[in-house]
């Protein structure tokens, strides 16, 4: 049977497709929306009522799970909006604390709203103290991302006066907590995992100064968080924010559509993020420079990552969405040489070498023609290594930073008159229903 999707003009009242079934002639008429930007979709929720039939698009590359007014991609262009802005604007002129506002309420803050979110962000960033057993019971050698997803689990079994997700207070205040409490839960992560004291949060330090402190310092000597260090943490944390619908962000509005509790849905978030093809590709780009090791090794590992038979890619590379340079790496490529500059790294052997292997794979005919470009995980890792951070702590960073994007879009889709549980269906290919056999039979 084959189907034929026939698209007919839009007309002045609806736009429709018309989907033909080409082995019983049946029709059916389907919506075609159109969103404030970015292509057309046709709305197929009657699909299944009026043909019987289901949609198949494993790892959803032509489906829209949902309406979303927070961010906006255009992968063929390399633009990426927050609200409406670009993320350029919002990583030279803004801060993470607007950005996270920005997201969270959907316009820039005023003067006083941006220093009443601060002052809430701030009264926050405190853990119930019997969370610190918690990390008593993970093994040292735990990766810091594991702690992550356990711990901010966790924090389900603390905050019961913010989970009744019916009410829009109570969202809010469990969203606030999470993007407060989680430089806290990241950086005591870190220093569990390297046998330091715990470093409480100040109040003095804004966001991203207060996280730096947390994870760098120490009790035996004073710490002075270097400005332009902070500046650089919180443009990585900008950059980070949001990415619409991706893997960890659907996983949390999938966790969420159930009415579950929102730190347990960001705990699933975590674990999504956690793999390499997502937010573990910065943990693996930096693996994968020293594999590479230098220069003149460069051709033959571009020529394993053209081999379909060997399962290396290059990471930091591709995307789903980006199919041109993407906008985040711009940015960060630019901050990794002035922080290197301002941390007296003159010549870092392994930005040389990530230059050198962006270079040859940008002119490979390969690369060119699979359109695959540098993603934000190309450049994040090096400036992450820059400034002291070991490689397992970079997907926590970018957890950390995700949070409110998460939270943003959780709250979105509970706000959502047509939000129902996701559920979808599958192309089944196992077995018809056959007699049992019994265990004498089965030879
Ligand atoms: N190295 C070599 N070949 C690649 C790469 C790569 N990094 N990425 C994609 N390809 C090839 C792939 O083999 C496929 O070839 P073919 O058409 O011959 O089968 C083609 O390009 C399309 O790739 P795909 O796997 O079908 O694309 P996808 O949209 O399913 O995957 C991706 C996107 C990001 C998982 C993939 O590009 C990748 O694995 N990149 C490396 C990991 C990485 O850097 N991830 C971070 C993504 S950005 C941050 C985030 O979202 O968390």
């Amino acid at each position: 049977m084959a189907d034929k999707l026939s698209d007919s003009k839009p007309s002045k009242n609806a736009h429709t497709v018309t989907l033909t079934d080409n082995f019983t002639g049946k029709t059916c008429e389907l919506p075609v929306l159109k969103g404030s930007e970015g292509p057309m979709v046709i709305d197929v929720r009657r699909l299944y009522a009026e043909t019987g039939h289901f949609t198949y698009d494993p790892g959803f590359t032509s489906t829209g799970s949902c309406e979303s007014a927070i961010t906006y991609i255009d992968g063929d262009e390399g633009i990426l909006m927050h609200r409406g802005y670009s993320i350029e604007d919002l990583a030279a002129k803004s801060s993470f604390m607007e950005v996270c506002y920005l997201l969270l309420q959907g316009e820039l803050p005023t003067k006083k709203q941006r220093s009443a979110f601060e002052s809430t962000i701030t009264y926050h960033t405190m853990l119930h103290e019997q969370m610190l057993n918690l990390y008593r019971g993970f093994r040292r050698d735990s990766h810091p991302m594991a702690i992550m997803v356990g711990v901010v689990g966790a924090l389900s079994a603390f905050y019961h006066d913010s989970t009744d997700i019916s009410d829009p207070r109570q969202r809010m205040i469990a969203s606030h907590r999470l993007i407060a409490k989680m430089p806290t839960i990241a950086a005591m992560a870190y220093k569990y995992s390297i046998g330091q004291p715990f470093v409480y949060p100040r109040n003095d330090l804004n966001y991203a100064e207060n996280f730096l402190y947390m994870i760098f310092a120490v009790p035996c000597e004073e710490f002075i968080v270097r400005p332009a260090v902070a500046r650089a943490m919180d443009r990585i944390f900008i950059l980070h924010a949001d990415h619409e619908q991706n893997a960890s962000t659907s996983t949390v509005r999938i966790a969420g559509s159930s009415g579950a509790n929102p730190f347990a849905c960001i705990a699933a978030g975590i674990a999504s993020l956690w793999g390499p093809a997502h937010g573990g590709a910065n943990e693996a780009v930096l693996q994968m420079l020293h594999e590479i090791g230098s220069k003149d090794k460069i051709p033959e590992f571009l020529k394993r990552a053209k081999d379909r038979n060997d399962p290396f890619r290059l990471m930091g590379f591709g995307h789903r969405v980006y199919k041109n340079y993407d906008p985040r790496a711009a940015v960060l490529r630019e901050s990794c040489h002035e922080v290197l500059e301002d941390l007296g790294v003159r010549d870092d052997p392994l930005l040389d070498l990530a230059m050198e292997l962006e270079r040859i794979a940008l002119e490979d005919p390969y690369f060119v023609e699979k359109k695959l470009f540098p993603n934000v995980d190309f450049y994040s890792g090096i400036i992450l290594k820059a400034m002291g951070f070991p490689t397992s702590m970079f997907t926590v960073l970018f957890a950390l930073a995700r949070t409110v994007g998460w939270v943003a879009q959780w709250q979105e889709m509970i706000e959502d008159p047509n939000h129902r549980i996701s559920r979808p269906r599958q192309l089944y290919t196992g077995p018809s229903k056959r007699p049992f056999v019994p265990m004498a039979k089965r030879g």
